[in-house]
């Protein structure tokens, strides 16, 4: 079995700083890569930043200052973000660094050779902040502006030379290449919308422009500049040392296996991603999955609306572990979600400092008051406690499944009910009424403590440092973490001493 696993979030675009959609992104690809690196795989986990094209180039301009500056200075901030969200990516692509042009280069000049490339004009509607054609249908009439009916965002009239890929010639093979990869668009609503539009009929794309400078040269005529979706998408090739094929990365890690984006951006890399990627003879990625927005109110999120939420803020105020959770668990994985502070307080209140940090802290305190600290021995498992432990036993490979579909929502709640069920049977054993039956005391302690490392590794892919933080209770490490060591009871060392633990989670005042 191919044990290596690659996935990506978006590259995003360095106009403003990041907001909570990007940061949401990048935790969810977070997760997953965590998880398969506990599940042993070999991980590589990919963002960056986008900074060519006419939105970026327009956004400097503003600012006056020149593109590559203003590039610097943003991405920077989306660097450190990552950072501050406890990303493990394993790079950072700029789609301004010399080894994506060559990459870009590269691809364009396979494209071209095959003869998928060709010189035309192009006139039509064009957005620059999505930075996409749109046909006639796809727009409309609002307050006399025209705009996109699909993101909403202002259009505006272009004519220009421009090449043009070949994606009408595709359109066959696409939807071929749909119905022998049935998984490749998640969620499947995703897909059914994708399938139509293709089946609706493709144009050839423009795939250069001529009237600004800001991007890669087109390397066979330097007055043009490569599409910016075409540059961007190619990222995901770049960073793995592409048009190197004989590069460890990319014999080890192409195709990725998961591009992990939100619903905004399906087309470009559901349609006109695979058809360059088999235009090109390129093998095509294993899976595009497209979450829902966050919303502010009823609307998305952007920075075009300005009615961002700041994630640098909420960490602040309420920590990156609670901040990680509440996205993870409060918005459905593939549908919209709204973020709210009540919400995000409730969440920590309720299952994260109550059930969780509270369970921790009163097994692990009755263990140091009345074991002397020791992972008891001489247990002996009666029907409750085999019952409880096993549901870990009989769940893993489910679990397994289901979050290789990127099903989120499965997970979360398998965690949501075993904490339930933890403390409950932590309170119906009454482990300080066993004090003159030892036998009884070890084993309803043993469960406990089994069942906090069990559900600390579950929630290591989502709150990292807080799981880390209890699982060294039993001086187990982050590299030592397995996550099909749920299935198995008799991992503590028995005799063995825990270790302290500091307090997880504050409770917050409603009215904070
Ligand atoms: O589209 N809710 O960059 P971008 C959830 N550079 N996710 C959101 C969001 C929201 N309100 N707003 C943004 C681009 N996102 C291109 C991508 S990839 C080769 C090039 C997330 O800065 C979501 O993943 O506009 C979305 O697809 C991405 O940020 C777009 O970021
Ligand atoms: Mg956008």
């Amino acid at each position: 079995m191919n044990k290596n696993f690659y996935i990506t979030t978006p590259i995003y675009y360095p106009s403003a700083k990041p907001h909570m959609g990007h940061a949401y992104s990048s935790i969810i690809a977070d997760f997953f890569a965590r998880i398969k690196r506990i599940q042993g795989y070999k991980v590589f986990f990919l963002t960056g930043t986008d900074e060519h094209g006419q939105k970026i180039q327009r956004s400097a301009e503003k600012k006056g200052v020149d593109p590559k500056s203003f590039c610097d200075d943003i991405s920077k901030t989306f660097r450190d973000l990552s950072n501050v969200l406890n990303l493990t990516n394993d790079d950072f692509i700029r789609t301004t660094e010399k080894r994506h042009a060559k990459s870009v280069e590269n691809l364009w000049k396979i494209l071209e050779k095959k003869d998928e490339i060709y010189l035309s004009k192009y006139s039509g509607w064009y957005s620059v902040s999505d930075e996409a054609f749109y046909t006639e249908d796809e727009i409309e009439d609002v307050n006399n502006q025209k705009i996109s009916k699909i993101s909403g965002s202002q259009v505006e009239w272009i004519e220009e030379e421009s090449y043009f890929f070949r994606l009408s010639k595709w359109q066959k093979p696409l939807l071929k290449f749909y119905s022998d990869n049935p998984k490749f668009i998640l969620p499947e609503s995703r897909k059914n919308e994708v399938i139509s539009f293709v089946k609706g009929g493709l144009k050839d794309l423009s795939v250069s422009r001529k009237s600004f400078s800001w991007g890669i040269k087109v390397p066979s005529n330097k007055d043009h500049v490569i599409y910016v979706w075409l540059d961007a998408l190619t990222n995901y090739l770049s960073a793995l040392n592409y048009p190197n094929t004989n590069d460890d990365l990319y014999k080890n890690f192409w195709p990725a296996n998961l591009h992990l984006i939100g619903k905004d951006i399906l087309r470009f890399h559901a349609v006109y991603w695979p058809a360059f990627l088999l235009a090109a003879d390129i093998p095509t990625p294993k899976r595009v999955y497209g979450h829902g927005w966050i919303l502010s109110g009823e609307e998305k999120m952007s920075k075009s609306k300005g009615n961002i939420l700041d994630p640098l803020e909420i960490i602040e105020n309420y920590g990156l572990d609670p901040l990680r959770y509440y996205l993870i668990k409060e918005v459905s994985f593939g549908n919209d979600g709204n973020i709210s502070k009540e919400k995000l307080i409730n969440c920590i209140n309720s299952d994260l400092a109550n059930n969780f940090g509270n369970f921790c802290q009163r097994v692990i305190s009755f263990t140091e008051k009345n074991l002397d600290s020791k992972i008891p021995k001489n247990f002996l498992f009666n029907d409750d406690d085999l019952k409880i432990l096993n549901t870990y036993n009989l769940k893993c490979d489910d679990l397994i499944n289901e979050t290789d579909k990127q099903n989120l929502n499965f997970y979360v709640n398998f965690i949501q009910d075993q904490l339930f069920t933890a403390n409950k049977y932590f309170n119906d054993q009454e482990p300080w009424k066993k004090k003159s039956d030892p036998a009884r005391l070890s084993s309803i302690i043993y469960v406990s403590l089994e069942l906090i490392r069990k559900i600390s590794i579950l929630l290591y892919p989502i709150i990292p440092d807080s799981s880390l933080k209890v699982l060294k209770v039993f001086n187990i490490l982050e590299s030592q973490i397995d996550f099909n060591s749920i299935k198995v009871h008799e991992i503590l060392n028995v005799d063995s001493s825990i270790n302290k633990i500091s307090i997880l989670f504050k409770k917050i005042e409603k009215n904070d």
